[in-house]
């Protein structure tokens, strides 16, 4: 069976081959496994919590509708940190196609997080549509506002924790000549290094980057894991190193640091603000290519 659905769960296998898979938690629809011939591609970390009880470290937890913490809105400033995406429960909507197999999760206020829902009391419907390739995983989100008053005002990200063997032999490419906001140094300048390597924690919001650039990131010369972008123009990398990961208790093994990369395509940098009736969307695509330069 290509899809199986569970009270908890959806797994859904590729028809080429019985070990290339995706498993998505209904909480939060956060994919937190995808193998291409049993070969793991994200991370997870050995402490995630899969019960519902706190959002998934690990796998791609989705970030609605805040990044962070607001500060200044009247209503996003009460939400927790990332939103209330990756803390409610999802419905599973059902498969969509066949080949390459491809299922729907949607959410709205109904289903969401109750007592996040009345911090920030919205009306919306996220579709999420997860399509899984024999070699990619294309997860596409659709924003409608629903209310027929208020305007929906919005960040959305793709959380993607990326597995890698060695952060010490990882770079990421083609995200130079960017504004960044670097969050660790609370500083924003343009990022002129020609490709990103990681030697202390980093925490970095490339703002603006085209679409045309596809972010790779490379081990060893050999470009592990490839990601294009629909409308999500802001990418954060994140790597939290030694004494974060410590701080974080859901965070295992604690030198696991070592083993993933988040790259986080979103739209985080200003806010969607979509009047009544009105539609947004945005696309990741996780593939995998050859190394393509497109800055040195
Ligand atoms: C990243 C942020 O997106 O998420 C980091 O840029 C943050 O600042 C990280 O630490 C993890 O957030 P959380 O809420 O899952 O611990």
């Amino acid at each position: 069976m290509p899809v199986e659905a569970t009270e908890t769960e959806v797994v859904v296998t590729h028809p080429s081959n019985g070990n290339t898979a995706v498993k998505i938690l209904n909480y939060g629809a956060t994919a937190y496994s995808w193998t291409i011939e049993g070969k793991e591609q994200l991370w997870l970390s050995a402490a995630a919590k899969l019960d519902g009880s706190k959002p998934v470290r690990g796998g791609i937890p989705l970030v609605f509708p805040v990044f962070g913490k607001n500060t200044d809105d009247e209503y996003l400033s009460k939400l927790p940190q990332h939103g209330v995406a990756r803390n409610s429960t999802w419905e599973f909507l059902g498969q969509v196609k066949e080949n390459p197999p491809t299922v729907q999760f949607g959410l709205g206020p109904e289903l969401a997080n109750e007592e996040l829902t009345s911090l920030w009391p919205f009306d919306y419907t996220l579709v999420l549509t997860i399509e899984l390739g024999k070699e990619h995983l294309k997860t596409d989100i659709e924003v409608v506002n629903t209310s027929t008053a208020e305007a929906l005002k919005f960040n959305w990200l793709f959380h993607t924790y990326l597995k890698i063997d060695d952060i010490e032999d990882t770079m990421v490419s083609n995200l130079a000549e960017f504004k960044v906001y670097d969050q660790v140094l609370k500083q924003t300048y343009i990022d002129n290094q020609p490709v990103v390597s990681v030697h202390e924690e980093l925490d970095r919001v490339y703002q603006k980057v085209s679409e045309n650039r596809v972010i790779q990131v490379v081990d060893k010369g050999e470009p592990i894991h490839t990601l294009k972008r629909k409308n999500l123009p802001d990418v954060v990398v994140w790597n939290p190193w030694v004494d974060k990961s410590k701080s974080m208790a859901d965070f295992e093994p604690k030198s696991d640091y070592e083993k993933m990369i988040c790259i986080e395509p979103g739209h985080v940098h200003d806010f969607i603000v979509l009047k009544p009736g009105e539609k947004w969307s945005g696309s990741q695509l996780l593939s995998k290519d050859s190394l393509k330069y497109q800055v040195v």
